[in-house]
């Protein structure tokens, strides 16, 4: 998968017309196309339009700072990209990214949604319809890793609920318009920090429904040294992609498409 990217539509390098940001928009898009990428085509603020990521890399926003979403944008920084973290404390978020240098920033959720051109949601399940709603607009049409978990013994009755109708289309009524991505859901957060342990010989079982969205989201999950395995949509199989089910865990690639081939 992801192999020879295509160039960008107009429709994704011009998504709306009534867009008080287009003109810039656009110049970060053809960039972007310029170097290979797919990137966001949701609103952007004037302090994410002003500062575009250096070719080939990516301005990533992180909501939810925790184990995992440290982890990942700690790896994401050390492979170059801008990474801006975010949870409910600033003060922890500021030394983490004082820790990193100059490719780290801290900032509020909101400030990190604005940041990134594409966001990474590590948050608690109960927590995240809450993030969607404060985020609102902020994600519309923006990449989205879902990479939150519902876990009965953390989250309670929510958690059997989300697993029964099914954790992808939970996501995607929790972030309406998100282009999601869900992934990072079967490894440990202790597996995430190292982007050369696994030089791909582990896969990262991923589903998601937007082909631009899932592309660059495979580019990122390799930095994490793993190779990317999409096993279907977000209300297909991506109803697997959580622990207590057989995608969970570390498989190689093949393993993983096998175990998916099962699964309906
Ligand atoms: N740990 C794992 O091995 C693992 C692996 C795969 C997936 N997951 C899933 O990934 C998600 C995060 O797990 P984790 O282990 O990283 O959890 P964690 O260490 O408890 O971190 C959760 C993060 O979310 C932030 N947060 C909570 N409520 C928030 C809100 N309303 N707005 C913004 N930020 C908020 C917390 O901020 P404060 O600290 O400031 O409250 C914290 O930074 C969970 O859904 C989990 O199931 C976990």
């Amino acid at each position: 998968m992801n192999k020879g990217k295509q160039p960008m539509s107009q429709q994704e390098l011009n998504p709306s017309a009534d867009d008080p940001h287009r003109h810039t928009r656009r110049t970060i898009l053809q960039a972007a196309a310029l170097a290979g990428l797919a990137v966001a085509t949701g609103p952007l603020t004037l302090a994410a339009t002003t500062q575009p990521a250096a070719p080939g890399k990516i301005k990533l926003g992180i909501i939810g700072s925790g184990r995992v979403g440290s982890a990942l944008g700690t790896t994401w920084v050390k492979a170059g990209h801008e990474v801006m973290f975010s949870s409910q404390h600033l003060e922890n978020d500021k030394e983490l990214a004082a820790k990193l240098g100059k490719n780290a920033h801290a900032g509020t959720p909101r400030e990190a949604a604005a940041f990134g051109t594409v966001l990474l949601i590590a948050v608690p399940y109960t927590a995240l319809a809450a993030v969607g709603k404060d985020l609102g607009e902020m994600i519309r049409g923006k990449i989205v890793i879902d990479a939150c978990n519902p876990i009965v013994a953390r989250d309670g009755e929510m958690a059997t609920a989300a697993r029964e109708r099914g954790v992808g289309l939970v996501s995607i009524e929790a972030l309406p318009g998100a282009r999601i991505v869900r992934a990072f859901n079967a490894i440990q957060a202790a597996k995430m920090g190292d982007a050369t342990a696994n030089t791909q010989t582990i896969g990262m079982p991923m589903a998601g429904d937007d082909a631009a969205a899932i592309s660059v989201v495979s580019d990122l999950v390799r930095e994490v040294g793993y190779e990317p395995v999409l096993v279907g949509t977000l209300a297909g199989l991506g109803k697997y992609l959580m622990p207590g089910t057989p995608l969970a865990g570390e498989h190689s690639p093949a393993e993983i498409r096998t175990i998916a081939a099962g699964l309906k």
